[in-house]
This record gives structure tokens, C-alpha cells and sequence, in this order.
């Protein structure tokens, strides 16, 4: 059977990937498709577990990584892996490239120290697609204030967290053409959905 298809969403907090997650899910099932949809960190009951660490308790930066990472590794064994051997697609609401960006860029740890962790969690594994949805931190940040009344511990970072890990997912764009496409989401959510349609059909 042939391996499923493995889409990856990513952006800075209220550039409105979820959004797109969730219509893209939707779209995909509506074609016939066996759609899983997941998201990081969780995806899985430990994983949901540790997300609700991760969102809540301040703890040290390599700390924060190495849940991250924990948390994946349980959902690639259990959830990703397993499906897409299914021939089935998984649309995931962030995977690796968060890390890079957020703890990466926006915290600044070691990149080659999150290259280590993501080689071993991931082996050769990696989405056939990534899309960056992509604004300026103030539009996001006007975005999120609007949709969120309980900011969690990454909401609550300032303008300048954002733009550094804004910075880091535009670089992880440019040394990865083949698999990441960034998708410009000050639009409107109608228009955005007409670029992914052009884009699902060509995966
Ligand atoms: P998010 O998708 O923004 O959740 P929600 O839309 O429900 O608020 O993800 C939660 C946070 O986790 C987000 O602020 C980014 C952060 N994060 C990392 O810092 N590193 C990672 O590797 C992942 C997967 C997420």
C-alpha cells in the first residue's frame, strides 16, 4: 500500500493556522480521504499531558525542548508513523519546525542542539509539506488578543519573541524550497482557503 500523505501547519501564535487545519482536514474528508488530525505538543493522552506542562509551568529552555521532543516522540510511535503505514494522511497543527522557531529562534537554543534531538526523534521522517502561515506580528497579535481571553505561557511573550521566531520559520522556509510553502495569511480566511485548494491538488 502506498505511504499517506504527512502535512505539517505552522506560523507564529494567531496568524491562523488552526483555522486552516481544521478546513483542510474537513476538505480532505470531504474528497474521501482518511484524514487523521493531530497537533503538537499532544496528539497522544502523554502527550496531551506533557502539552498541559509545556503551556502552563515555567521551567528551564532546554527543559522546554526536551519535552517538546518527548512529547513527539510518543506521537510519531504511536499516531504518525502508524497512520501514514495505513496509507492515511495526517495533517498536523505544528511538528518539528515549532521547535526550531520557537525554541530555536524565539528562545535562542543551540540550533544544532534541536538538529541532535530532531535526528534522533525523527530519523529521515519529515512532512511531504509544510505550510508556514505568515503575518506580521502585529496583525497576529491583534488576532490572538481578540480570540484569546486566557493567554498560555507561549501567548504571553512579547512582540519581540514573535518576530524572532517569525524570523527563524521564514528562514527554515528558505533552506527547505522543496517542502515548505508560505502561505501569506493576512488575507482573508476565503482567499486562503482558494491557494490551498491550488495547492492540494498538486500533492
Ligand atoms: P498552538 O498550536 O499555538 O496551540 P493553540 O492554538 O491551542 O494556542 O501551540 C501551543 C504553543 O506551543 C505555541 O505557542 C507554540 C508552542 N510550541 C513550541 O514552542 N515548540 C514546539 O515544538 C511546538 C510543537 C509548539
Amino acid at each position: 500500500m502506498a505511504r499517506g500523505r504527512f502535512i505539517s501547519f505552522e506560523g507564529i501564535d494567531g496568524a491562523g493556522k488552526s483555522t486552516q487545519h481544521a478546513w483542510m482536514v474537513d476538505r480532505l474528508r470531504r474528497a474521501g480521504h482518511t484524514v487523521v488530525a493531530t497537533r503538537e505538543p499532544g496528539g497522544t493522552p502523554l502527550g496531551e499531558k506533557l502539552r498541559a506542562l509545556l503551556l502552563a509551568e515555567p521551567m528551564h529552555l532546554e527543559t522546554e525542548a526536551l519535552l517538546m521532543f518527548a512529547a513527539r516522540r510518543e506521537h510519531v510511535a504511536q499516531v504518525i508513523q502508524p497512520a501514514l503505514e495505513r496509507g492515511e494522511w495526517v495533517l498536523c497543527d505544528r511538528f518539528v519546525d515549532a521547535s526550531f522557531a520557537y525554541q530555536g529562534g524565539g528562545r535562542g537554543l543551540d540550533w544544532k542542539k534541536l538538529d541532535d534531538l530532531s535526528h534522533w526523534v525523527l530519523g529521515d521522517l519529515q512532512p511531504d509539506l509544510t505550510l508556514i502561515f505568515d503575518a506580521p506580528v502585529e496583525i497576529a497579535q491583534q488576532r490572538l488578543h481578540a480570540a484569546t481571553s486566557n493567554p498560555d505561557r507561549f501567548e504571553q511573550e512579547q512582540a519581540a519573541f514573535f518576530e524572532k521566531v517569525r524570523a527563524a520559520y521564514l528562514r527554515i522556509a528558505r533552506e527547505n524550497p522543496a517542502r515548505v510553502r508560505v502561505v501569506d495569511a493576512t488575507r482573508t480566511p476565503a482567499a486562503i482557503n482558494k491557494e490551498l485548494e491550488i495547492i492540494i491538488a498538486t500533492i
